[in-house]
């Protein structure tokens, strides 16, 4: 088969898609505000797939349905819902005690779970996701929130005791800190926001969900689970232009923590717009250029898979992507040879073929921004290095393994979040290392060597630079019960199972003297379980 007939024919007609895979339109015409599935009659957006269909006109982009595309208005009636429901931290769910909130959360994942095929189909439709990833987005999705609950619950059994110092005896808690927006990517539109909205929400805070760019319709099936696990109020959808409904929400100055996942420049204009930036806590996963070193000692193998997978999992659509390959000159033309033959060999296809690796993109201008690069490369002295590497039909491009990259090409300092490997070559290991000391953002590297002494040479000056080193194996943020984070423009705070509880929490305490009418007042009140703050009881 050659190469053209191989890409051009995995778009099929509509009738060829597996009857399993198949999808009637989805018109939500419903949000959640307040505890309420609040009916909306008023303009809609439309989703597009980046699955096409042919038809009389040549390829077109599947409609999956539409959602509200709701004003600032209904924002800022979700901001006073939020507020009302955390009620200066004396709302029912934020007063509630931890061990009803986590029964709250474990009805939710009951729920979820009854969703789980609607939900992985939607994934496919709407970001392009392969079968396999979609689902273990969504599985994976499901053992961060049951991992964050035993999380809390050790969180919660250590508080469950008084310290006594210098005379002063004391009980510390963990508290929330208020209304939350979320705001999530596109490329994990389940797992991301979830990752940030889920800890902040079991910790009591009341909740503002903006929808992602693409991946909308795949939380439509939840909302009834938001709805029916959690008090009224406590969690609230946002939709419509990010550009139009944020900046009222946090010129309101009633935003207390920002998490937000995607670039550095829209993160700062949102911290900007708060009137009180003191009061805004903001946990962001932000921009990241993640270089692979691939030295002479490095077992080539090991080195061109790890490559592949950190490349272009999800067509290389993940924030901690390798979106650099640095090559030593003595394994320059080997490491690219092989690494281009392995990418020519990547099975193109619909998110549901069997063993698919590479899928059409969401982003309708992805294709063209892809091909501006690769030609603003080639102009400058690089090449294609593999076969098929940069054809595109619509939404749909093939890898590209661009060689030899250099500082002078905008694929050596931009990140292309899609299927482009820029590789450049070097002599001194300097090189590499000036590349991230220059860089501005410094989340995380892949080293490949199998030499002690110079793996540990690496290791030392960049675990200074970016925050996770690699060694022989692509970047990745899992297991989530690792620390994800970054240096510089990367990341603000820290997220994991443990970290991200508390992120989204403040710690309070209640302090007393040590005096026998003290101990005799606050035995009383944890012995009559008088308050919620003040109590030993431990939640098996
Ligand atoms: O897009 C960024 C994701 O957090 C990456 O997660 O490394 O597990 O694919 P991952």
């Amino acid at each position: 088969m050659d190469t053209n007939t191989r890409f051009e024919n995995i778009f099929v007609a509509e009738n060829q898609i597996p009857e399993e895979f198949q999808l009637p339109e989805l018109h939500q015409k419903e949000y959640l505000l307040n505890g309420e599935i609040v009916h909306w009659d008023g303009p809609v957006n439309e989703v597009w797939s980046p699955v096409c269909i042919p038809g009389p006109d040549g390829l077109k982009r599947k409609l999956v349905g539409t959602y509200p595309d709701t004003s600032p208005k209904e924002a800022m009636q979700a901001l006073d819902a939020a507020l009302a429901a955390y009620d200066n931290g004396m709302g029912e769910w934020p007063s509630m005690s931890v061990e009803k909130r986590i029964e709250c959360m474990q009805n939710f994942v009951y729920l979820m779970i009854k969703q789980r095929s609607l939900i992985i189909k939607l994934l496919m439709w709407e970001i392009g996701k392969s079968l396999a990833d979609s689902t273990k987005e969504f599985d994976r999705t499901v053992d961060y929130i049951n991992a964050t609950i035993d999380a809390l619950k050790d969180l919660d059994r250590e508080s469950s005791r008084f310290q006594e110092a210098e005379g002063t005896i004391a009980q510390t808690r963990r508290l929330p800190l208020g209304v939350v927006l979320s705001m999530g990517p596109f490329n994990y539109p389940l797992n991301e926001i979830f990752t940030t909205l889920i800890p902040a929400l079991i910790m009591g805070n009341t909740i503002l969900f903006k929808l992602p760019k693409h991946g909308i319709l795949a939380h439509y099936p939840l909302l009834e689970a938001f709805k029916e696990a959690f008090p009224k109020g406590a969690v609230n959808t946002l939709y419509g232009k990010g550009s139009e409904i944020i900046p009222p929400l946090m010129e309101s100055g009633k935003i207390n923590v920002l998490a937000f996942i995607g670039s550095s420049k829209v993160a700062n204009g949102l911290k900007k717009q708060h009137p009180k930036v003191n009061r805004l806590r903001a946990i962001l996963s932000l921009d990241a250029k993640n270089a692979a070193i691939v030295t002479n000692n490095a077992d080539l193998d090991v080195a061109v898979s790890e490559c592949i997978a950190g490349s272009l999992s999800f067509n290389g659509q993940r924030c901690t992507a390798l979106k650099l390959i640095f090559v030593q000159e003595g394994v320059a033309d080997e490491f690219v040879k092989k690494l281009s033959e392995a990418v020519s060999a990547l099975k193109p296809g619909l998110p549901w073929d069997k063993d698919v690796k590479v899928t059409p993109l969401p982003e309708a201008d992805k294709p063209a921004y892809l091909k501006e690069c690769i030609e603003d490369a080639a102009a400058k002295g690089a090449k294609v290095m593999n076969e098929g590497g940069g054809y595109m039909n619509v939404s749909f491009v093939f890898p590209a393994v661009v060689y030899p990259v250099d500082d002078s090409m905008k694929l050596y300092h931009e990140e292309q979040f899609g299927p482009v490997v820029p590789v450049v070559r070097f002599k001194s290991i300097e090189e590499p290392i000036q590349y991230q000391v220059d860089a501005s953002h410094g989340m995380q590297v892949s080293i490949f060597s199998n030499d002690a002494a110079e793996v540990a040479s690496l290791i030392d000056p960049f675990v200074g630079l970016v925050s996770r080193v690699n060694i022989n194996c692509q970047a990745q943020r899992g297991p989530d019960v690792f620390p994800f984070t970054g240096r510089k423009d990367s990341a603000e705070g820290t997220l994991s199972v443990f970290d991200a509880l508390r992120s989204f929490s403040i710690r309070s305490l209640v302090a007393a003297k040590v005096t026998d009418a003290n101990k005799e007042l606050l035995n009383k009140i944890v012995r009559d379980h008088e308050s919620g703050f003040l109590s030993t009881d431990y939640i098996f």
